[in-house]
């Protein structure tokens, strides 16, 4: 979670998709995902990380063209409107956000690469098959491209710090993570990719088998997307979902509609728990004796987890994209890790499919 480094000479971005997630001002700091982009949104984390000169956008919708340019060209005076996305990439750039339907990221990250774009910071999910993102892995690789995915519930420096606990075992070996999300909306493809990321980060280790199971009431959902992009919340089924990992440990993830609109996340470790929900970010711990077992599991300590890092959500995404690129590394979001997110999304469908079995993770071919 560093800066982007202030001598570089500016990068000359666009954004595709014009929507409230890629123009709005930055918000009030907030922890909860559920409403406003928290806080910022693409333009205002390009704006707030500095060095990012945002110089060509694109929409389909002339009202959406016409806002954009309303609130950001005291910022970008040089910034160009397009409604075509082909003649917005003839204009020579260096990044460029993703922030179109989800259907659609693919063939638009694709679009950037034929451009010679360098950096892509793309919207969840990363593909909405395994089969494009397969494809798609290919040609960044054979690019060079430097593509990022907006998990950004991996940008929260509670998660951070969270992680940085775990990597030192703080509370001993992680045991298994468990995630709630619920509400009204896209959930498998549009919001609970963002939780199987996160559930990925957490354990830090390739996913091996799932046993998955749409929401009650789904009806035949089949193996392919169905959500046509996600703004109808009933073509993108909630779920719930058991992740193996190698090494053992397990993760339950669940996005069901039919539950409140929260997110609850705990870690769970031998020696304690990490939870992020609507109440901040704590740590329970329970101390041992020195043959090893529990002396105050009546009685654990319960303290407020102080993450150190500051930057946060979109903006320390984008940081970390432009500062990776820099460095020539791959990013955190990395077009690797979402493929592991998309390749447990095409898992949960064949094991909802064949009765809830057991189905193994597709691994990177
Ligand atoms: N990371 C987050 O927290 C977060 C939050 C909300 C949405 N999202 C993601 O952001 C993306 C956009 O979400 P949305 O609800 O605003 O979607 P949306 O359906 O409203 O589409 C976004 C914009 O893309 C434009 N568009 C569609 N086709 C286009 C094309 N071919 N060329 C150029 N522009 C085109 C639309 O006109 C619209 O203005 C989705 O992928 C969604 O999953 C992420």
């Amino acid at each position: 979670m560093t800066g982007s480094t202030p001598t570089a000479p500016a990068v000359k971005a666009g954004i595709i998709g014009l929507s409230w997630i890629a123009a709005d001002p930055p918000g009030p700091a907030s922890w909860h995902p559920l409403g406003t982009a928290p806080p910022y949104s693409h333009a205002s984390a390009m704006d707030a990380v500095g060095g990012v000169d945002v110089v060509a956008v694109c929409d389909i919708q002339p009202d959406a063209r016409s806002r954009f340019l309303d609130r950001w060209r005291n910022v970008w005076p040089d910034v160009r409107a397009f409604d075509d996305v082909n003649d917005m990439l003839e204009v020579q750039l260096d990044l460029v956000s993703v922030v179109t339907p989800d259907h659609l990221h693919g063939s638009m990250i694709e679009r950037c690469i034929d451009a010679g774009v360098k950096m892509v910071f793309c919207e969840k999910p990363f593909t909405t098959s395994l089969d494009e993102a397969d494809r798609l892995l290919e040609r960044i690789d054979a690019a060079g491209t430097t593509v990022s995915v907006n998990h950004t519930w991996r940008w929260r420096p509670e998660v951070a710090e969270a992680l940085e606990m775990i990597g030192r075992g703080d509370l001993g070996p992680l045991s298994h993570v468990t995630i709630e999300a619920g509400g009204p909306r896209a959930m498998l493809f549009r919001n609970l990719s963002h939780f199987i990321d996160l559930a990925i980060h957490l354990v830090g280790v390739e996913p091996d088998w799932v046993i998955g199971e749409l929401e009650h009431g789904t009806g035949e959902y089949g193996l392919s997307y169905a959500g046509e992009g996600g703004s109808d919340p009933t073509l993108d089924p909630g779920a719930s979902i058991l992740i193996g990992f190698s090494g053992g440990v397990r993760a339950f993830v669940t996005g069901l509609k039919s539950s409140l609109p929260d997110v609850s996340v705990q870690v769970l470790c031998r020696d304690g728990r990490i939870s992020i929900d609507g109440l901040g970010a704590r740590v329970t711990s329970v101390s041992r004796t020195s043959d090893g077992t529990p002396a105050s599991v009546s009685g654990p300590a319960i303290h407020p987890l102080r993450p150190r890092f500051t930057s946060s959500g979109m903006k320390a995404g984008l940081a970390d994209l432009i500062d990776s690129f820099r460095r020539g590394e791959e990013p955190s979001g990395s077009a690797q890790s979402a493929r592991r997110t998309v390749a447990v999304i095409d898992a949960i469908l064949r094991s909802h499919a064949a009765g809830n079995a057991k189905v193994p993770v597709a691994r990177p071919i």
